[in-house]
């Protein structure tokens, strides 16, 4: 016997959709039976990956997340396309080459902060007041393991994600008058263009080795397995869950 989607009749934006984990949230979500709108600023990748879904369950909007128009301007092509709009998966983001704090330029301090957290203002001032009309809604932001465990070298951006987390909260506790749940996911590192980044700017086999040794499971997360805890948030399964932060890491976080 087959079953519904979970997320059949609902309608997702994602954004950076167009690469890395975006894309597998987006898979996940077009298999789950959901509608998704790709919101994603390198048009080539949001534009193929679209290209290579059902037509009638995904789109591409090209635009800037930091751009707060740019949001109610998803919001309007969401609906016009499709009818309405359920989720919203904050997932754009960049992180900076790994190492010493005071070495990191102040230039890469401010994008990180602009692209990981000022985003979450944008899509809450642009979506909430269409969720609370609705009286339902769903944020899913993509945080990081660095959020509650921050370790050396990667300090602004487990700062950003820092911020990702307890901005989730303090939303979940605001919005859940109106129905609108937010929860954020913390990966480990995951097998995207991150991983060179991440290993302080070459993606070397003895990086990835040291790395692999502090995952208990063994390996790095995939696109799939965000995609997967996304999807059960964004889910009814997950209606009476709101304000938490879901490591999906390994048990990474245990060491
Ligand atoms: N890869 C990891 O190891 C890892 C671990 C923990 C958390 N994360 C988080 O997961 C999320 C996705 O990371 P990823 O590894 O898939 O990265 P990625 O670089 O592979 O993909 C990010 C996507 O976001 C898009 N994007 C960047 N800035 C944007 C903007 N201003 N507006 C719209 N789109 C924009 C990019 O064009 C790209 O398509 C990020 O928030 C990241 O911090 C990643």
């Amino acid at each position: 016997m087959s079953h519904p989607g979970r997320l059949e009749g609902k309608t997702a934006i994602i954004t950076g959709a167009g690469l890395g984990l975006g894309e597998g949230i987006t898979r996940k979500f077009i298999d789950e039976g959901a509608n998704v709108l790709l919101f994603e600023v390198n048009k080539e990748n949001g534009q193929k990956v679209a290209d290579s879904l059902p037509k009638e369950k995904a789109l591409f909007f090209s635009g800037d997340v930091t751009d707060q128009d740019h949001w109610h301007e998803a919001l309007k092509a969401c609906l016009d396309q499709f009818g309405g709009c359920d989720i919203v998966v904050n997932n754009a983001g960049v992180v900076h080459r790994a190492g010493p704090s005071f070495e990191v330029p102040k230039s890469e301090y401010d994008r990180i902060m602009n692209i990981n957290v000022t985003p979450l203002y944008h899509s809450a001032a642009a979506i909430q007041p269409f969720f609370a009309k609705q009286k339902h809604g769903v944020f899913v932001n993509i945080s990081s393991i660095s959020a509650p465990r921050p370790r050396p070298n990667l300090v602004w951006y487990a700062g950003s994600k820092g911020a990702v987390s307890a901005i989730t909260k303090g939303l979940a506790a605001e919005f859940a008058k109106d129905g609108v749940r937010c929860n954020a996911i913390c990966p480990v590192i995951a097998e995207t263009g991150m991983v060179a980044s991440v290993l302080g700017g070459t993606d070397t086999q003895d990086g990835r080795a040291t790395v692999m040794k502090a995952i208990p499971l063994g390996r790095f997360a995939t696109p799939a397995d965000i995609g997967n805890a996304a999807a059960f948030l964004a889910s009814e399964e997950a209606s009476f869950i709101t304000g938490i932060e879901l490591p999906v890491d390994g048990g990474r976080a245990l060491q």
